[in-house]
């Protein structure tokens, strides 16, 4: 089976981790603004996506290819502030119909923040989300940013897609 890597980024932690799951796999990798990029071309799909503002940036793309992706193998790598739990797999639900959602198998990855890196909009619209956000650790990582860039957690993406090239 072939398979391709399918993502998109603002600030390019995402685009990092496609890039070392595409160096420990060998598959192709297209960014979703590249208009030769087409899923339907493969046989299964890895999909990343960074969550902004308890939403996945690439959910317009996956609602456009739907049909595309309900009909293949897909592996969703999420990449967020946020660690794996109940919290970020409601947002990850509420980005994408449901029928999707039981279909893809989602790994959750986290990323990194810097408030010298970001726009000065996404700077203000992070200190008013700190204002009203009542978990403390959250809060903090929202106006002081954060680290959690981790080669090795990709690796149950790359299990999975050895599993299913062979
Ligand atoms: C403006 C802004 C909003 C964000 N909103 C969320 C969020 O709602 N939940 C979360 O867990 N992380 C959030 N993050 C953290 C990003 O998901 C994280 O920085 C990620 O690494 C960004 O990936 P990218 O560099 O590929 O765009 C936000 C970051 C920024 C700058």
């Amino acid at each position: 089976m072939n398979g391709a890597i399918f993502f998109t980024s603002k600030y390019g932690r995402t685009a990092q981790y496609a890039g070392w799951i595409r160096d420990a796999t060998g598959l192709p990798i297209f960014d979703v603004k590249d208009p030769h990029a087409d899923p339907a071309e493969y046989d299964f799909l890895v999909l990343g996506s960074p969550v902004y503002f308890y939403k996945l940036l690439i959910r317009k793309w996956i609602m456009k290819n739907q049909a595309t992706i309900e009909n293949r193998p897909t592996i969703l790598f999420t990449v967020s502030g946020a660690s794996s739990g109940p919290k970020l797999d409601d947002w990850v639900a509420g980005s994408m119909p449901g029928a999707l959602m039981s279909k893809v198998e989602h790994v959750a990855l986290r990323g990194r923040q810097s408030p010298r890196e970001v726009t000065w909009w996404h700077r203000l619209l992070l200190k008013i989300a700190a204002m009203r956000n009542k978990d403390p650790a959250a809060r903090r990582e929202e106006l002081e940013g954060f680290d959690y860039m981790d080669r090795s957690s990709i690796d149950p993406v790359v299990e999975l897609v050895r599993e299913w090239r062979t």
